[in-house]
């Protein structure tokens, strides 16, 4: 059993049928044990999802206040309901990477020194841009984990691919990015959020934590003991290849002036993770019925 319900799941008219949102929280069945380079074997692939990772926590607080700053606007309870959701997912996904990130110091990273990289990243942003174009950049955010979300959940090879713990691990965090990809942006909206800005806080996000994750992946790979070889790096430019050429069209998507988290309907991806969070039920996974209250 890796993950529980913690909370109440929350579902709204805004959401399709089927769908809805549920906190739960993951613990890892033996973190220690999960392999160094446990995506595809290769030290690439796995320092720029470990580099995503270390962005994590401090992220998802970042985008929680983003949130938090327009929550007194909402008076629809049911608006509310989906907000206190999201924070609670949001804040459990940033303890789980936390758990998995001290891991990684096992094999060579100072990841104490890239997790207050990661922390002042986010701290400057929150410090000098406008809270709208904070929450625009969470908006854009939830966007681009969305569609990686829909990429790995629509990925029928990964259980080959990754340990099967991150497989697991990976899974839970993209299911619930999904039931929650329309929150931020439905409330960047409420409180007037228009295209000009949506598309002004994208291009802050690119250029603002495009480069602190180009750095930390640069530092993890100059750091790692094992040598990285040409043939690594190969492999890693055609795997990152395959999925862009998977992903461009959804990415592309979010220009559109009248674009909404789901017009890109996930709800069947979301349906056969309810049922199978784990393919193949690699680790013997049984899920535990909710527990009563939250
Ligand atoms: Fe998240
Ligand atoms: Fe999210």
């Amino acid at each position: 059993m890796s993950f529980r319900e913690v909370h109440e799941p929350v579902s709204s008219r805004e959401m399709p049928d089927g769908v809805a949102m549920q906190p739960r929280e993951f613990d890892f069945t033996d973190v220690e044990s999960i392999p160094q380079y446990w995506n595809l074997s290769n030290p690439v692939l796995t320092h720029i999802e470990n580099a995503f990772s270390i962005l994590i926590p401090p992220g998802e607080q970042f985008f929680i206040q983003s949130v938090r700053y327009y929550r007194d606007r909402v008076t629809d309870p049911e608006v509310l309901g989906l907000i206190k959701a999201f924070v609670q997912q949001e804040d459990l996904h940033g303890r789980a990477h936390h758990v998995y990130n001290a891991t990684i110091a096992n094999f060579g990273i100072d990841v104490a020194r890239e997790e207050s990289y990661a922390a002042s990243v986010f701290a400057k942003l929150q410090r000098r841009l406008p809270r709208k174009i904070q929450l625009g950049v969470t908006v854009f955010s939830e966007h681009l984990t969305a569609v990686g979300a829909h990429t790995l959940l629509d990925d029928p090879e990964a259980i080959h691919e990754m340990d099967p713990q991150m497989l697991e691990f990976w899974r839970w965090h993209a299911a619930e990015e999904l039931e929650h990809k329309s929150v931020a942006f439905d409330l960047f909206h409420r409180v007037g959020g228009g295209y000009v800005t949506r598309m002004v806080a994208m291009a802050t996000a690119v250029a603002t934590l495009g480069i602190p994750m180009v750095k930390i992946v640069r530092r993890m790979m100059k750091e790692d003991p094992l040598p990285i070889t040409k043939a690594d790096r190969d492999e890693a430019r055609a795997v990152q290849a395959k999925i862009m050429k998977r992903q461009i069209k959804l990415l592309i998507a979010y220009l559109r002036p009248g674009f909404h988290p789901w017009d890109i309907d996930d709800t069947e991806l979301l349906e056969g993770w309810y049922s199978d969070p784990v393919p193949g039920a690699a680790l013997g996974v049984q899920r535990e019925p909710a527990p009563t209250g939250s």
